[in-house]
């Protein structure tokens, strides 16, 4: 039977309002602690309010070496996150709207400076773009502590009322740094083959089973990438066939790692103005550096191409080769679209981050008939920002200093 996009649906117990998901996005609406907020409920709730069929929320850290350098991350690294956490799944029940949590460990996409300690990563490789710290290549028994934090995390999330949890296994942070060759040059069991990459990720599932029993455990991963050496769509559907393996409760298909730039959220120009302005890596530079700068990095910077539905064919790839959900991400701005993925393609679920940013009642816009396509215009301005804001659609315009 051919799916439809707003229609309810039920995977492994998750009660979604209809086939379109709030993908994680970042929003910095933690306190300073790492603790969630009012004002980040108040984000859960507009969107559940909106009609979202479900709702992911942006990256939470498992442990402070994990943390995101982006502004005020949430923790789940302690049981004292809970209550919170569980006011906040409370408050978006009372909408029949389904929260899964994202949690992750960033690897070497963060620096020292901000998580107070050395950086770690599967090998002593730089980071291009957060190149600051040289990471510290992990041994087994600090992955296997890892592990054990992962495991920690999805029990509190069970804890705080979240419907499923989901992996960050995507963008270049560690779980993905492990899948990756091109961040992975480990040659004992934790790297090389297929099996040895993905082992870290089968570990989290086998040890969490024993803790959080048929708790759904989802995961985001990028099926492709701009990197030599890095992943690509067919060792992605190999992966995919191990995450069925382990009793994942779906897959999330998206892209790229950091230091692609804006691969895995595209731009059609590079947004020079707000890098210039709020990224750690310029925003020091002298005012003489910046405009020399601005035109030669929009030159060579060459943002990927195409802008819309860029993870399409990886996640069909990919749910041709498993039976369980596959969400896509990346590019999805109108119902039309969202329909023929839902329909034609047999994908589970249209996953969109940007679109909400602009507008957290976009599902009712579309499902009224109100509205056929997004407002956002993926200037990035929100992404760029978000390292020292939270989160807020820019519009394409420089922030005032308010
Ligand atoms: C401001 C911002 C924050 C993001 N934060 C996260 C995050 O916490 N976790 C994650 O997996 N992806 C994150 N993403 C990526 C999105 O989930 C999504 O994969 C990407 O933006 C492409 O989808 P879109 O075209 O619908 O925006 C973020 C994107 C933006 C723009």
């Amino acid at each position: 039977m051919k799916k439809k996009t707003f229609e309810t649906t039920v995977i492994e117990g998750i009660q979604f309002k209809n086939r379109i998901i709030r993908s994680a996005t970042h929003e910095g609406m933690a306190d300073d602690k790492g603790f969630a907020t009012d004002a980040l409920k108040k984000l859960y709730v507009r969107l559940a309010k909106g009609g979202a069929g479900g709702i992911i929320t942006g990256y939470s850290a498992i442990q402070p070496d994990g943390k995101s350098p982006l502004y005020n991350m949430t923790m789940i690294d302690t049981d004292e996150t809970i209550p919170k956490f569980k006011e906040i799944t409370d408050a978006v029940h009372a909408f029949g709207t389904p929260i899964i949590m994202q949690i992750a460990h960033c690897g070497r996409q963060t620096r020292s400076k901000i998580t107070g300690v050395p950086i770690v990563a599967p090998s002593a490789l730089r980071d291009k773009f957060y190149s600051e710290d040289m990471p510290k290549a992990l041994t087994t028994d600090e992955i296997n502590t890892i592990i054990g934090h992962f495991v920690d995390a999805i029990l509190r999330t069970k804890k705080a009322g979240f419907d499923g949890v989901q992996l960050h296994g995507a963008h270049g942070y560690l779980l993905s740094q492990f899948l990756s060759s091109h961040s992975n040059r480990r040659t004992d069991e934790w790297g090389e083959t297929i099996q040895n990459k993905y082992r870290i990720i089968s570990e989290i599932y086998k040890r969490a089973r024993d803790v959080v029993g048929d708790y759904p455990i989802l995961i985001k991963i990028s099926a492709h990438d701009g990197q030599k050496n890095g992943v690509r769509v067919d060792e992605a559907v190999k992966i995919a066939k191990l995450l069925e393996d382990s009793g994942c409760a779906g897959i999330e298909v998206s892209s790229g790692v950091i230091e692609d730039g804006l691969y895995t959220m595209r731009s059609e120009t590079l947004p020079v103005d707000p890098a210039m302005a709020y990224t750690f890596k310029y925003k020091n530079l002298p005012s003489w550096v910046k405009s020399f700068a601005k035109p030669i990095l929009k030159l060579i910077m060459k943002q990927p191409k195409p802008l819309l539905k860029y993870n399409l064919d990886a996640a069909i790839q990919i749910k041709k080769a498993v039976g369980i959900p596959v969400i896509v991400v990346g590019g999805i701005n109108n119902i039309n679209d969202i329909n023929h993925i839902v329909e034609n393609e047999n994908i589970d679920f249209a996953s969109m981050s940007r679109p909400f940013i602009t507008q957290p009642d976009i599902v009712k816009k579309f499902q009224q008939g109100k509205q056929i396509k997004s407002k956002c215009i993926m200037c990035n301005y929100c992404a760029i920002i978000g390292e020292e804001r939270p989160l807020k659609c820019y519009y394409g315009k420089m922030p005032g200093n308010g």
